[in-house]
Parts: C-alpha cells; structure tokens; sequence
C-alpha cells in the first residue's frame, strides 16, 4: 500500500485536523470536566465521602487527559476493563512498531486519536466506582433535542402531510418523496455537537423540508436515483431488508426515524436495523439509551402528531420491522478506531451480518471518514477505490462534509465549491449523497 495517500492529521498545520485538535478538543473537554465537576455534589449526596473522592478522581483524570493532548504527550495503553481494551492496546503496538516512535496527539493520525480520546474518556468513567454509567454527553444531547422540538413538530406535519391517505399511490410522487426524506435525512446531520466544539448546534429553525429546493446546489454527489433503482429492483424478487448506521441524536436520529417510516410506509422496504453506538462518541452520537429517550420525550409531545408518530414507530418495533442492534460484538465496531476496510478482520461477525443487507445506509461525517480511511484522497478518486474492499453490500454515504477528505467529484467540482467557499469542505455546508453498487 505504499501509494496511498496520507492520513489526515494535526501535524499538518493550519488543516481542519490541526485546528480540532488544538481547539475544538479541549473545548470539548473543559465542558466535560465541568459537567462532571457539577456531578461531585450529587454523588457526594449519595455516596458520602467515599462519592466525592471518586468524583474528584474523575475529573481530575479528565483534566490531565485535556492537559496531555495540549501539551502533545504521547498516548498510553488503556487499562481499563471495557470489553474492546485489547484491541485498542493492540492498535497501539502496531503504530509503534511501523512508526518506530509512540503515537502523540499532534503526530499521530487523527481518526486514531480522535477515537481514542473518546473512548479514553468511556475508559475514565467506567473505572470509577460510582460514576460508571454517566454519560457525560447527555445533557447536551437532550438539550439539543429540546431546543429542535419546533422543527420536530414541522417535520412530522410535513411526513404526515405528504404520506396520508390516498397519497402514495402515484409512483412518481413516491419517487419524488423518496429523494426528499433522504436529503431531510442527510440535512440532518448537520446537526452535531462535536463540530462545534461541544456548543449548542441544534435544528433551530423550521428545518430542511422547508428548503430542499436551496439546498440541492450543495449535493456534490447525487446518488439518489441509483438508490431508488436498487430499492426497486430488489423489491421485486425479496423482502427488502436494510441497514442505518446511526450518527447523532437529536434532530439527526430524528430526520432518520422519519425516513424509516416513509420506508417502511412505502414499502419500499420491509425491515430495518438501526446501529447506534455502544459507548457516548464524538459528543452526540447516539446510543442505545438516548434511542429510548428519545422515543419516550417524544411520546409526551402533545402537538401536531409527533406523539401518534412514535406511536406508530412503538407498533413498528414492536412488529419488528424496525430494530435497534443491541449485542455488543455488533455494536463495539463503530467505537474502533479502524477504517471499515479493516472490519472483516476486526469485526468479521458484523461484516457477516451486512453482507446479506440489501443497502447499509452510513449517516455522517464520521462515518464518511471511515469508509474512505481519514486519507487525503485527490477529489477525483472514484468513491469505490477509497474503499479498499470494504464492499460487504450496496451502500450509501449520506453526509454533510466537516473534514478534509471528499472523494468522487467530477474535474472541477472540488474547484468550484473552493471558489464558493474555501471552507467548503469542513463547515458542513457542501453534503454528498454517495453510493456503492455491486
Ligand atoms: O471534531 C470535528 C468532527 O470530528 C468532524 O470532523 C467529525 O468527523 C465530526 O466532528 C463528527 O461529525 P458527524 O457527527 O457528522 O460524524
Ligand atoms: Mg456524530
């Protein structure tokens, strides 16, 4: 593999990854160390002295941590007792026997440290007695979706609106709906907490159905139509089954819960998986436990039909047709640090399994960085080289950009969208709807 390209990192000056490296990282984690020094008082409440000593040690562990990355010390074995350690320790050798030096913050490649400082936090947590299952993320997540519970409403009223009785019968309709829910789904993604350092990023206004139309020029990729065909073609021989690999909580699971439905409602499809994230990552990303609350806040919503929605969502889990991952060998991937052309040897059960999905639906930059290997990739590469054999079924990347790596765009694209903006690339303003077919 000596021809492929590097990997994004902070050693490279005035990037994106230098700069979340050195800003947007500790920004992070001097909200977290606040949010478990406002903890303190409580679990001494519960737990007395023995509570606050615990409490302490876990900030200060989380301050030292934030100290470390900006100060460019190396990383460190995990010792904790999370069911991945060995893997991440394993990650650790291997850099240090290819590279010859031990991987540092600003050295090191981003996707690698940028995991890990994630799941070193998971590491922090688990370790202390009484604090083991707080997830420092919650509030804010939680947060984010109240302060979107207008767009929540309008976007419910719009589904409603668009698929009520009488209104899917015509097959262009259903195919112009079909490029809308997924474009609401990937306009959903702008919505994460990690871009912007941790601060409040929620779908404030009345959301992406109200402005398909301004948006469009910003898909720089539009693999919509060959999504609709495959859908289409496989309906006719099977039961349609697919896979979402989830992003963030808040407004983002919620454009995907919609778009479950439309599926499902349409029957363009018959079954679907959600994957959420074993562990909190990259601040919003959604678990199984915000996946409940989610369902049950929104249950409790009284106006425009958001409430009868779950409800219908309820009766679809409940049928079956729509199911969340919850066994940990099929989750704990998502958590690696690894490019996913690495999961068939990291995670071979779970390469097993989306191998017999009709299409796996990747949300997210994150995602995004995955699938391509975080490599600094010339613009015009085909999507399917970035992959390096990570082609386990059809699949979809639906992400709105905040990293410096885009891949597939025609001669001149890339130019363009720079003359545009020279932040296109990373201020998730540009998306691409990018596919893979067999
Ligand atoms: O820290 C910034 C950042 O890490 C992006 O570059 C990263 O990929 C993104 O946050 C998370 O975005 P998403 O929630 O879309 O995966
Ligand atoms: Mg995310």
């Amino acid at each position: 593999d000596l021809d492929l390209p590097v990997p994004l990192s902070a050693s490279y000056k005035g990037t994106f990854a230098y700069g979340t490296v050195k800003d947007r990282i500790p920004k992070i984690l001097t909200k977290l160390v606040d949010t478990c020094h406002k903890q303190v008082k409580n679990v001494e409440e519960l737990h007395g002295k023995d509570g606050c000593v615990d409490a302490l040690s876990v900030v200060g562990k989380l301050s030292q941590l934030r100290s470390e990355i900006m100060t460019d010390k190396p990383l460190t074995y995990l010792d904790d007792t999370l069911p991945d350690v060995h893997i991440w320790n394993q990650r650790f050798d291997a850099y240090v026997k290819d590279k010859g030096q031990l991987p540092t913050w600003f050295t090191a490649p981003w996707l690698y440290i940028e995991c890990y400082m994630y799941r070193k936090i998971q590491g922090i947590i688990h370790k202390s007695k009484f604090m083991s299952n707080f997830d420092t993320f919650m509030d804010q997540k939680q947060r984010a979706l109240e302060q979107s519970l207008d767009a929540v409403r309008s976007l419910t009223k719009f589904l409603h609106d668009c698929t009520g009785a009488g209104k899917l019968n015509d097959c262009n309709h259903v195919k112009s709906l079909f490029s809308d829910f997924i474009q609401i789904s990937l306009w959903g993604n702008k919505c994460d907490l990690s871009i912007s350092g941790g601060e409040e990023n929620a779908q404030s206004t009345a959301g992406p159905h109200e402005n398909l139309q301004a948006l469009h020029k910003f898909v720089l990729v539009n693999g919509i139509d060959k999504m609709w065909k495959h859908l289409n073609t496989v309906q006719k021989n099977k039961q349609v089954h697919i896979d979402i690999i989830l992003d963030n909580a808040g407004f983002e699971l919620f454009t995907d819960l919609v778009l479950c439905e439309f599926l499902l409602k349409t029957k363009l499809v018959d079954s679907i998986r959600l994957h959420p994230k074993i562990m909190p990552w990259f601040v919003s990303d959604v678990t199984n436990s915000d996946f409940q609350w989610t369902l049950d806040r929104l249950e409790s919503e009284p106006l425009d039909g958001v409430a009868e929605f779950i409800g219908s969502l309820r009766e679809r889990i409940n049928d079956k047709q729509i199911q969340l991952e919850r066994s940990d060998a099929m989750t704990m991937f998502w958590s690696f640090p690894d490019a996913f052309c690495r999961m068939q040897k990291s995670s071979p059960q779970l390469y097993n399994y989306l191998s017999k999905s009709d299409l796996i639906i990747f949300k997210g930059d994150l995602n995004y960085r995955k699938l391509v290997g975080d490599l600094d990739w010339p613009h015009e590469t085909p999507f399917a080289t970035t992959l390096r054999g990570f082609t386990p079924a059809p699949l979809c990347a639906l992400r709105t950009s905040k990293a410096n790596v885009m891949v597939g765009l025609e001669p001149g694209q890339a130019e363009r969208a720079e003359s545009e903006d020279e932040n296109w690339m990373v201020a998730g303003k540009y998306a691409v709807i990018q596919t893979w077919m067999p």
